[in-house]
């Protein structure tokens, strides 16, 4: 099954993937996680879009297509969960492409529907594993050790350079701009279902298995 998981900046995307990586064997594509990797390592395109990210602007499409498309040849096992991709009409339109190229489709959108308020709140508590990915939140998700992450045992665990109040502005601004319009685009396809973001994890682990389920 091939899966899209669609919602503002902090909607919970990231989380969820990783649980339907642990539990559904599922492949998660981040475009944000490759991007940040390439920053880290120092790669050419990592440093152009270091600022840009850090800004909180999306990236050319033209990187995140050929990113997305390094990685979706073969197809996977358990199928792709696309975490941040597409997010603009002209990458959601490449993906359609690439999917049938490589004889795939794709089989839900996913969309996680949080209030702006709430988003601040997550944002700015998250931290994450450098080791492992695992995400955290000050308030709503710590680890059960403090400095310690639950899943790796690493004390490396990392802020985010655009976790703050005025990149998240940008962040959201871009989101509502060039994203937001692809709800529109899944629900005329029929592809369309949405969760509430706003319940608890579990909660929301179980609405996105239900959509699974029936995809
Ligand atoms: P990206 O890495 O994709 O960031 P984002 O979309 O802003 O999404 P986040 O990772 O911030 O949020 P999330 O929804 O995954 O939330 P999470 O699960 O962590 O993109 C970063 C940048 O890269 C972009 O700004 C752009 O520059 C570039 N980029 C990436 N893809 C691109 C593309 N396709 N095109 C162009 N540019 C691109 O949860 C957030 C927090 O809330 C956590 O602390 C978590 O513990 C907590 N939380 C989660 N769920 C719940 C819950 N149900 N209840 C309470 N707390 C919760
Ligand atoms: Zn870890």
């Amino acid at each position: 099954t091939n899966i899209i998981l669609l919602g503002p900046p902090g909607a919970g995307k990231g989380t969820q993937a990783k649980r339907l990586v642990d539990e559904r064997a599922m492949v998660q594509l981040s475009t944000g996680d490759m991007l940040r990797e390439a920053k880290t390592s120092g790669t050419e395109m990592g440093k152009r879009v270091s600022a840009i990210m850090d800004r909180g602007e999306l990236v050319t499409d033209e990187i995140v297509i050929g990113l997305i498309e390094e990685k979706i040849g073969q197809g996977a096992g358990g199928g792709f969960i696309f975490d941040g991709f597409p997010r603009t009409l002209k990458q959601a339109d490449a993906l359609g492409d690439l999917l049938a190229k490589t004889g795939q489709k794709l089989d839900a959108v996913i969309e996680m529907q949080v209030d702006d308020a709430a988003l601040v709140a997550r944002i700015t508590g998250r931290f994450t594993c450098g080791n492992c990915g695992a995400v955290y939140h000050d308030v709503t998700k710590p680890p059960a050790v403090a400095e310690t992450c639950d899943a790796c045992g690493s004390h490396d665990l990392r802020r985010r350079a655009d976790d703050n109040e005025d990149a998240l502005k940008t962040r959201l601004m871009e989101y509502y701009k060039k994203t937001s319009p692809l709800i529109g685009y899944y629900y005329a396809k029929g592809q369309l279902s949405s969760v509430d973001g706003l319940a608890e994890m579990d909660a929301v682990a179980a609405a996105v298995s239900k959509v699974l389920d029936k995809a």
